[in-house]
């Protein structure tokens, strides 16, 4: 997925300085014209909605692949509290048209979706979350994560950054999925509370430039008492090498942990986690 995003993108770029005097934020998926396209028709338009996770701009931008490795990781490792909310993990395959496989003892899913489950079940065994936690998370596609999230590790506020048309999509898709404890913020506010318990942000914090990372790392991510990123290093903007986002998390008092990502996907790719709680 990364991949082809990375790919797709370098062609269709743009520049954007659509905040003004503020830090100006780019991303390979935030220079895409046509993502951002996709995003804001899903969010007006009902029949675009009924298909935006087909539509290539967007698969290529968020969507990923058929899905069999991250049903054989969800087989091997997930609890059997997520294998037993699978039919309820499916509500997300409703909305968007996503492309989905016959997976064996798990139906019809997106590789996209299974990939949420994934990460959920992960973060579920990885951290012992308070009860009514808050999460925030950057970056995060229409909203996919923080439903599988909200079914089967239930929190009291979960906060999104992302670009101004994703977060019309992603608040589209919560009021359809009833979703109500998920808030989108402007790419520029401040987190509406001290703290959080969880931040979160998959394929996106990594994707944006330094100035933007440093931006989030400050207002965002020194509050989390816990975290869950996967990075990937194929960034064509300026921005944190990983090694260099580990020495600014450690400089800032927070020891991460390095891990292989779940399902490897792209070489240099890893995953970060910290838990100031332990
Ligand atoms: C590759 S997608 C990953 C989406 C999701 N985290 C996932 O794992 O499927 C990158 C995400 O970062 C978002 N993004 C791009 N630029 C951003 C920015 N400046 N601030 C916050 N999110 C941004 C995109 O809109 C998209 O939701």
């Amino acid at each position: 997925m990364i991949r082809q995003s990375i790919a797709a993108m370098s062609l269709i770029f743009a520049c954007s300085s659509i905040y003004g005097e503020v830090v100006s934020q780019k991303s390979a998926t935030g220079n895409s014209v046509l993502y951002r396209e996709v995003c804001k028709n899903a969010a007006i338009d009902d029949s675009i909605f009924q298909n935006f996770r087909s539509i290539e701009a967007y698969f290529n931008a968020v969507e990923c692949g058929q899905g069999g490795e991250f049903a054989d990781y969800i087989r091997s490792y997930a609890t059997l509290k997520t294998i037993s909310l699978m039919p309820q993990f499916r509500k997300l395959e409703q909305y968007g048209n996503p492309i989905k496989n016959e997976i064996q003892g798990f139906g019809q899913f997106s590789g996209t979706t299974l990939r949420y489950i994934l990460i959920a079940d992960h973060i579920s065994r990885l951290f012992n979350l308070p009860k009514n936690y808050k999460a925030a998370e950057v970056g995060a596609g229409f909203g996919g994560q923080a439903y599988i999230l909200s079914q089967l590790r239930p929190f009291s506020q979960y906060y999104i950054y992302d670009l101004p048309e994703v977060e019309m999509l992603i608040d589209k898709m919560m009021s359809t999925l009833s979703l109500r404890k998920v808030i989108c913020l402007e790419a520029h506010a401040e987190l509406p509370v001290e703290g959080i318990d969880l931040f979160i942000s998959n394929y996106a914090f990594s994707e944006c430039d330094r100035n933007t990372q440093l931006d989030y790392f400050t207002r965002v991510i020194v509050k989390a008492k816990r975290g869950y990123m996967l990075y990937n290093d194929t960034n064509i903007f300026d921005h944190l090498p990983l090694t260099e986002f580990i020495d600014l998390l450690q400089a800032n008092g927070i020891n991460p942990t390095i891990h292989p990502e779940p399902v490897f996907s792209y070489t240099g790719n890893a995953l970060i986690t910290w838990d100031m709680t332990k």
